[in-house]
């Protein structure tokens, strides 16, 4: 038996734009995603001669076969043609769930890149990725890491100039979003907001991050926000502690702002951890996966 270990970083959606539904019931959208250092820690035992096993140190997690890490597992020896001869899956969650931060995709993808450096590389890069794909939207992008844009249902990746170093305080407030419902709700709403994503990829080429954090922006939380005050709040408190700026992340309901300076990060998380969860975070580059 051997025992690999691999972290699952969180995602960040500085820019999150949908597009309109499609034919299959998914939505096109157009989003500038960044890693961040906010995450998972996922262990696994491999050739344990048991019975497949996931255990998570949080409740309310699935630890069956519907679990997305378990399913990566799977997927992963399917592909490869191989049995294991069992495997348990340990996972230390930080990554609050239903947060619009990517947690259970992370976990996946994690899962993912870890039994690929344990066999030996039977996948490149590109055939990880497409089994990435059957997994979720998010899961390219949480496998590729760095600052990508990504298009298509979240699966088409491109690359975008490195976000320059900052702090972020992600905030997650003491309610949940589920994400097929708010693309529900999107469908019905009477107008969409649509970030300036051209603007955002622009001050990405500069490496000015004032104009970046200016660029924030994401069509769900209009929807969120209306329903939800603490979404409002959270921003200005981080506003008023000196964030360039501060938007919603994904579905929600994570709230998050980009700082400079880390006191100021931490003056803020100071302010709102009594009522939210919070983390300080940085950018986790392509090659820090
Ligand atoms: O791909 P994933 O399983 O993470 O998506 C979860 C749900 O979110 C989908 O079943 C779909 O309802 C919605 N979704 C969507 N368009 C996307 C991504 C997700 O409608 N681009």
């Amino acid at each position: 038996m051997t025992t690999i270990e691999q972290k699952a970083y969180a995602k960040l959606n500085l820019t999150l734009d949908v597009l309109g539904k499609r034919p299959d019931g998914y939505h096109d959208i157009q989003s500038v995603m960044q890693l961040i250092s906010l995450c998972d820690d996922v262990s696994l035992d491999v050739g344990t001669g048991e019975d497949w096993k996931l255990t998570c140190d949080q409740a309310g997690i699935p630890t069956d076969g519907t679990n997305l890490a378990w399913k990566a597992a799977g997927l992963f020896y399917q592909n490869m043609g191989k049995d294991p001869q069992g495997i348990t899956i340990r996972l230390t969650k930080r990554i609050p769930a239903q947060a619009g931060l990517g947690g259970g995709s992370a976990d996946a993808a994690a899962v993912l890149l870890a039994l690929n450096r344990h066999e030996g590389s039977p996948f490149s890069q590109v055939e990880l990725l497409k089994l990435a794909e059957k997994l979720g939207s998010d899961v390219p992008f949480l496998l590729a890491g760095g600052t990508k844009m990504a298009e298509g249902r979240g699966e088409v990746l491109s690359a975008l100039p490195t976000m320059p170093q900052c702090f972020y305080l992600v905030v997650k407030p003491d309610f949940s979003v589920s994400t097929p419902a708010l693309y529900q709700a999107i469908d019905q709403a009477p107008e969409v907001y649509h970030p300036q994503t051209n603007a955002m990829v622009q001050a990405l080429q500069k490496g000015d991050l004032l104009e970046v954090a200016g660029y924030l922006g994401n069509s769900f939380e209009p929807l969120v926000a209306a329903e939800h005050g603490e979404i409002l709040a959270i921003r200005t408190v981080m506003e008023d502690c000196g964030a360039l700026g501060s938007a919603m992340t994904g579905s929600g309901s994570a709230v998050f702002g980009i700082f400079d300076a880390f006191d100021m990060a931490a003056m803020a998380s100071m302010q709102l951890m009594e009522r939210n969860q919070t983390f300080l975070a940085r950018n986790i580059e392509e090659g820090e996966v």
